[in-house]
This record gives structure tokens, sequence and C-alpha cells, in this order.
């Protein structure tokens, strides 16, 4: 068994539009990093977290302290775990900022452990993250910052994540204008039910956008990705968020829309010179706003959470 290591995870894009809850992407950057160590304490030790000042080193108030807890508390003896977190995702900034630091710490204490857990428990734990951050433990960002890739999330209970095709032209582009959007606020504007002609449309794209990743048809994506049951009540959120999706739309994108709860706002599309183009695009229109922010472009990333190099 190793004694300390760095593990990283990335930076996520979660609903997909059409795909609230169940549907994720890992993106190759930003992304957090975890040194994590064993002891024999018992106890979960927050030792630092670098690059963020906001975030309490208090393990019962920090997602990594809810993940490594989780852990323990399924590991004969109760390890504990010492933790330095360095920060590369900000913290509400809708690109799975909590995700990427409860997989990296799943992962991390995986690997010390000596590899008895599965992908899927290890999203499971990392769900405790999510749980803290937001008070709902989703895992459509945890899973894809572990596995990597594109992920469904076809069941809850029982956990059941999908890995799915990723065409290997496809790109994608995200502003994260510096407003505060809480996920928790954004999950309580939506209704608790949804008309069945809604649903249908709904998952109708759903499906839709499985066949276009796995048939690579680029134009089935782009028509698949509509949401008209979320976008609708927290679009009002992100100032200039019509203006910031059309204007991805204008430069070619395949499709827009909200990145998780917001407030960064996604685009997808074919091939990195349209993604330049789309990261212009977008970025000029935040410039005409008073508002800070940062903007990434990536293609998916294959990989999810890894041992640092
Ligand atoms: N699916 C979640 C939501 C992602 O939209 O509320 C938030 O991280």
């Amino acid at each position: 068994m190793e004694k300390r290591i760095r593990v990283k995870a990335p930076a996520s894009v979660s609903n997909l539009n059409c795909g609230f809850d169940v549907m994720g992407l890992a993106l190759e950057e930003p992304y957090d990093i975890i040194e994590l160590e064993i002891t024999s304490t018992g106890v979960i030790e927050i030792e630092d977290i670098r690059g963020c000042d906001d975030l309490s080193r208090d393990p019962a108030r920090n997602v990594v302290g809810a993940v490594l807890n989780a852990v323990s508390l399924e590991t004969e003896g109760n390890p504990g775990f010492r933790v330095i977190l360095e920060k590369g995702i900000r913290p509400g900034s809708g690109i799975g900022s909590s995700a990427a630091s409860s997989a990296a710490a799943a992962y991390a204490a995986d690997v010390l452990l000596g590899g008895r857990f599965s992908k899927t428990q290890m999203v499971r734990f990392a769900m405790e993250g999510e749980r803290l951050a937001s008070g709902s433990a989703h895992a459509d960002n945890v899973a894809p910052a572990l596995f990597g890739g594109i992920t469904l999330v076809r069941s809850y209970d029982p956990l059941d994540i999908v890995e799915l095709n990723v065409p290997g032209e496809l790109f994608c582009v995200v502003v994260h204008p510096e407003v505060e959007v809480k996920t928790s606020v954004a999950r309580g504007l939506l209704d608790r039910e949804v008309p069945l002609a809604t649903a249908v449309r709904q998952w109708g794209n759903l499906g839709g956008l499985v066949a276009g990743l796995y048939r690579e048809d680029y134009d089935l994506i782009g028509r698949s990705l509509e949401d008209y049951i979320v976008e609708p009540k927290r679009s009002g959120l992100i100032p200039s968020f019509s203006e910031i999706k059309k204007s991805a739309m204008a430069g070619g994108a395949l499709g827009a829309g909200i990145s998780g709860s917001g407030p960064s706002v996604f685009a997808l599309c074919r091939g990195e010179e349209t993604a330049v183009r789309i990261r212009e695009n977008m970025s000029r229109v935040m410039l005409s706003t008073a508002i800070e922010f940062d903007a990434y472009l990536s293609p998916v990333s294959k990989a999810g959470a890894q041992l640092c190099q």
C-alpha cells in the first residue's frame, strides 16, 4: 500500500440540456488536486486548502471530509486520512467544482486502500460530497469526474452508471460569469412535476443525444440539445444568458445551455476551429457586460480521476 499520493480530477459539464441529473461530460481542464495520506488516527484532517480562501478546513463542512468519512465508515478499521486540497476549479462555477474535489478524494482513498472499490462505488462515496455541497446527492458531475468521457446515470437506485461514446471531434466551450448561483437555490426553482407532453419531448431528446453520440452524428446531437424543463426556470439567474447562447449558436455551436446549475454557460461544437470562434463570440458578449468571467475551451476528456504524473 502506498502512503501518500496526489490525484487529480477534472471539471465537468452536467445536464447537457436534456439530461437533468443524469448526463455529464469531463473537461480536460481545469481540475482539482488532492494530496492524500492514510493515518491510523481514525480522524479526517484537512491540513491545507490551496487556490481558494473560501472553503472550510472543518471536515464536517468540506466535501472532501464528507467523502473520506463515507469511505472510512465502509472500511474495516475505520482509517483516518490527512488531506491537502489544491483547487483549480472555482467553487460555485457550475462546472463541477465540488464534484472534482469529491471524485479526487474517493479515487485517492481507493488507491491508498489497495484498489478495493469499483468506480461506481467511488461515485457513491463522491455523491456524499454533493449532498453536503447542495443538499442533493446527484451523480451527474461526479460520474464523469471519476470515469472521464461522457456518462449517463441510468439509475440512482440501484446506482447504474453507463459510459457513452465520445465523438472524436466534440469540443466544449464554457464561459463562467462571476455571479453566484447556489445549486440548492437553482434546484429550488424547479417544478416537482412535469407535464407528460413536456416529458415526452425531453426524453425524446435524451434518446436522440445518446444515439447521436454513438452514431457520431453531430446534427442529431445538435437537434437533441434542447431543454424544455430546467433552462426555462433557471435562465433568469444568469445575466445575458440568451445573448451568450445566441452568440454560441451564431458561431456554429451544435447547442448551448446552462452548465449544471450555472452560472457557467456551455456550448458543444464540432472541431477546435469552431470552438475557438464560439469562445470569442461568447467572450465578446461577456465583455459587453460589467461582469468578470473566465472562458474555457476543451475537448471531452477521456480520463477521469487519475494519479498525478
Ligand atoms: N444536475 C445538477 C443540477 C447539477 O442541475 O442541479 C448541479 O451540480
